[in-house]
């Protein structure tokens, strides 16, 4: 039976090593991209996604996430007594987005084992996953066109993306099913080295699951790293039911990097009208500065 996909869940617990030392005592996910964290944005992509509950699997060092969509007395009474009306209603909103609920992971075995530390709260219905470190900038949010997709086949659905042959050892690789539309993922293999790839499509963070994948990463062995993996999880569940992929439209910044992140705050804030002419003059001279200073 097909259900409305009404949960999400955000696993929040991992250690942000590829940002050291700023990720040492503070969440990577509350790196603020322009005047946001970056969890923010996908917190709303969910939100216009139509996600109506999400549950953080969060880890130590992660209180401020609870705190940023909390409500804040003292500093909404603040922004009031100075008269800063539409600041207040910016952070007031924050709060209000969707109901949220919080879940610790106690160990860091992995994405698979952050995904089972919900399972409770998920019961038995499908639900998404979303990734932090992946910001994705477009037209219509990268989730709702996955569900779309799983609307149309009832069936799990991972987002796609071909990324360079070199790179594809950064994350989980698929192989679909030549000429299948929608696309049939026939295989998976979690951080493959260049060699053992079998395509360049690369899992993006953003999934829709169904249920079946539970019991599948409650049996599963530990993976690459010593980690429950999902993508391993993933292997045994197309055994089960198809598992369908989405080259879904957009730009999609990897935030967990810092060239990803670096390069995410510029084009998003060329996007921005207040930013974009001032900007735009800097980086023109910074560049012009650069190519004719010749010791660089
Ligand atoms: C995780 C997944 C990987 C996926 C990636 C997307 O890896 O294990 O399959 O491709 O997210 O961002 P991580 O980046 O957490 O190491």
């Amino acid at each position: 039976m097909r259900h409305h996909v009404r949960k999400a869940i955000f696993p929040v617990a991992g250690l942000g090593t590829r940002f050291l030392p700023a990720t040492k005592s503070s969440p990577k996910e509350m790196l603020p991209l322009i005047d946001k964290p970056l969890v923010q944005y996908v917190v709303e992509e969910a939100v216009a996604s139509g996600i109506e509950q999400i549950i953080f699997v969060t880890g130590r060092t992660k209180r401020s996430i609870e705190d940023h969509f909390d409500s804040s007395p003292e500093l909404e009474l603040h922004l009031e007594e100075k008269g800063k009306g539409e600041t207040l209603q910016e952070v007031r909103e924050i709060a209000d987005l969707v109901e949220i609920f919080y879940v610790r992971q106690k160990k860091a075995l992995g994405l698979g084992h952050a995904i089972l530390c919900a399972r409770d709260f998920i019961g038995n219905e499908p639900f998404a996953v979303l990734l932090g470190d992946d910001i994705i900038d477009g037209e219509s949010p990268c989730l709702s066109q996955l569900l779309d997709l799983h609307t149309q086949t009832g069936a799990s659905v991972l987002a796609l993306e071909e990324v360079p042959h070199d790179q594809i050892s950064s994350y989980g690789c698929v192989e679909v099913k030549n000429g299948s539309m929608p696309l049939q993922v026939t295989d998976m293999i979690e951080k493959p080295s260049p060699d053992e790839a079998p395509s360049d499509l690369a899992i993006i963070g953003r999934y829709v699951l169904t249920p079946t994948i539970f019991p599948i990463l409650e049996a599963l062995p530990p993976g690459r790293g010593g980690e429950i993996q999902l993508t391993d999880a993933l292997r045994v569940l197309k055994e089960r039911e198809p598992i369908y992929g989405c080259c879904f439209t957009g730009t999609r910044h990897d935030c967990g990097d810092k060239l990803g992140f670096l390069k995410a705050t510029i084009d998003l804030a060329m996007k921005r009208e207040e930013f974009r002419p001032a900007l735009t003059t800097y980086l023109s001279a910074l560049l012009a500065n650069y190519r004719s200073d010749k010791s660089l």
